[in-house]
């Protein structure tokens, strides 16, 4: 079976934008592949700094894996941190990729823009990002469309690789879901921890109504004549709503006696006809922190398993030291 793989970064809450680009897309690949789920911790420290708040983030991203249907026996959820062996591989890939590529990197670039002091982690990040999907054979990496330039990267990695030994590391693709591939925040930027204008997936119905009466229209009034296609409102609606409410909400776009008040109501109740319930189990898993241990220790003992091969193989490839005795 096809393995896929993704990973989110425990830095911040979890927000719309992550879970209808990011985490929705992981957990539907489960169904039809062998899936791989991680909490990207290391990936994190290049912007978290404390360790209680990474520790508590980590169990965030778990947790809401778990209460949107991860079911562990068929997706392998585990903390980056737990196999720490991707470093090893990170470090071949660091020899095969010029630094060029890696000053263009995306999170460079963001970390450029925001002013924000540029660590070696920043820099070396695409090739931990690189390892963390080569280590594990992934075929597919389903990632939201900021993401894709990483996932390219690892597959010139692998293929720079697999030049020197063929059939080393396995070239992997990137899925991305076209229409949830950016999604719209508050003031119809992209939903960006970094831009200050999330909604965050767990906020009680009271304070997700406020946010979503927030979002940012354009001057129509009721009589006037919307358009649904650039309006950040139907946009998330149609991420949340079931395909003819999505066709009769459109239809009242393009027809005189819509309020924008009413669609952003209509909003609120199709992502509260999907959360309500997840929200729930989130609240569970997040007063049982001890079973939530317990899954990532399975799932790491599980990653590990397929990490070791890899790493021979690679290490065979370079000529390091090959730890045949220890595979048993
Ligand atoms: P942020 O931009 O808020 O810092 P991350 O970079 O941590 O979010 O993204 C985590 C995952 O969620 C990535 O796979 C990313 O592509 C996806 N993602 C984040 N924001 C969006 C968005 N607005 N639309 C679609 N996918 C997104
Ligand atoms: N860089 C990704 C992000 O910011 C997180 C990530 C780390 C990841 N390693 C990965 C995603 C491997 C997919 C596969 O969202």
């Amino acid at each position: 079976m096809r393995r896929s793989l993704t990973g989110i970064k425990p830095s911040g809450q979890i927000h719309v934008g992550n879970y209808l680009g990011s985490v929705r897309p992981a957990l539907e690949l489960q169904r039809s592949f062998d899936a791989f789920s991680f909490i990207a911790d290391y990936h994190a420290l290049t912007q978290v700094e404390d360790a209680a708040v990474l520790r508590d983030r980590t169990h965030e991203v778990a947790a809401t894996f778990l209460a949107l249907g991860l079911d562990p026996e068929r997706n392998v959820l585990y903390r980056q941190s737990a196999v720490p062996e991707v470093h090893e591989l990170a470090w071949v890939l660091s020899c095969v990729i010029p630094v060029g590529m890696l000053d263009r990197g995306h999170a460079v670039k963001a970390a450029r823009d925001g002013g924000r002091e540029i660590n070696a982690g920043t820099l070396f990040y695409p090739v931990l990002m690189a390892a963390d999907i080569l280590l594990y054979d992934a075929n597919v990496v389903p990632v939201g469309k900021d993401q894709k330039q990483h996932v390219e990267m690892a597959r010139d990695m692998a293929i720079k690789v697999n030049h020197r030994a063929e059939g080393t590391l396995v070239v992997p693709e990137v899925v991305i879901q076209e229409d949830v591939a950016t999604v719209p925040g508050l003031d119809g930027r992209k939903m960006s921890k970094s831009y200050d204008n999330v909604i965050p997936l767990w906020a009680a119905p009271k304070e997700l109504r406020k946010l979503v009466m927030r979002i940012k229209t354009d001057s129509r009034g009721v009589e006037d004549v919307k358009d649904p296609d650039t309006c950040p409102v139907f946009q998330l609606y149609r991420a949340f709503a079931e395909p003819d409410q999505v066709a009769d909400l459109r239809a009242r776009y393009l027809a005189p006696g819509l309020g924008y008040g009413h669609a952003k109501q209509a909003l609120f109740e199709a992502m509260e006809a999907t959360l309500a319930a997840p929200r729930e189990r989130y609240t569970f898993w997040r007063e049982h922190p001890a079973d939530l241990e317990d899954v990532l220790s399975t799932g790491a003992a599980r990653a590990r398993a397929i990490a070791t091969p890899t790493l021979h193989r690679v290490r065979r490839a370079f000529g390091l030291e090959a730890w045949t005795a220890t595979l048993g």
